[in-house]
């Protein structure tokens, strides 16, 4: 199977990703990373690799439909049979996201549905919340609300900062995406009516990473 990853930073996920092919428990062939910045040091890293890295700049290109228009083209050069978003700062359209439907995945900072949208580290925090994690999910339309494959969770602990949390996370999402990604991969997980299916049942809850 192969996949694209979208990225427009660091790419600690990207990595992530890549490591777990390395090390043989992703069956994954990482065609291209595509970012919408070139500066995005995830296009090293897939460089460092021997990954295609491909850059459709966004900046200039005003009308979301454009844009997104140029990168279902890119996605498309490369064959892809899925898309994986690891930290990919745009939102994509409707047209987008009906095309490549059941193939995106996305990896996004909090027990969603809890805390969808940005800053979830602060605004976790700020709510007093005994736990905290990630989330892997398929994308819809609606912003952080497709359904749910996996999560990893953790503890919060007293007096924790938003930096230190959101380190703590993050670890813990390296975790979770090769976990999700193989499960793809290995034709495990589906998204079938807006619903996830593990081995064709339909899952009523996220799985959870065991730890
Ligand atoms: C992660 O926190 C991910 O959950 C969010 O964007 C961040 C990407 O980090 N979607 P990295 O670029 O993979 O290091």
């Amino acid at each position: 199977m192969r996949a694209v990853v979208l990225v427009s930073g660091n790419g600690s996920n990207l990595q992530a990703l890549i490591d777990a092919t390395a090390a043989g428990e992703l069956e994954l062939d990482l065609a291209a990373v595509i970012s919408n910045r070139a500066d995005a040091y995830g296009l090293d890293r897939a460089r460092r690799a021997g990954i295609e890295a491909v850059c459709v700049p966004s900046r200039g290109v005003t009308d979301r439909s454009d844009y997104d228009r140029l990168l279902a083209h890119a996605v498309e050069t490369h064959a892809a049979d899925l898309i994986i978003l690891a930290g990919f700062m745009r939102i994509l359209g409707a047209p987008f996201v009906e095309r490549f439907a059941g193939r995106i995945l996305n990896i996004h900072p909090s027990l969603l549905p809890k805390f969808p949208g940005l800053d979830t580290h602060r605004r976790v925090l700020a709510a007093g919340e005994a736990e905290h994690g990630c989330t892997v999910h398929f994308v819809t339309q609606e912003l952080d609300g497709g359904p749910r494959i996996i999560q990893g969770r953790l503890r919060v602990r007293k007096n924790e900062d938003p930096a230190a949390l959101a380190e703590r996370v993050l670890a813990l999402e390296h975790l979770v995406y090769p976990r999700a990604a193989a499960l793809f991969a290995d034709g495990r997980i589906r998204c079938v009516d807006g619903y996830c299916e593990l081995d064709g049942t339909r899952l009523d809850a996220p799985l959870q990473l065991a730890t």
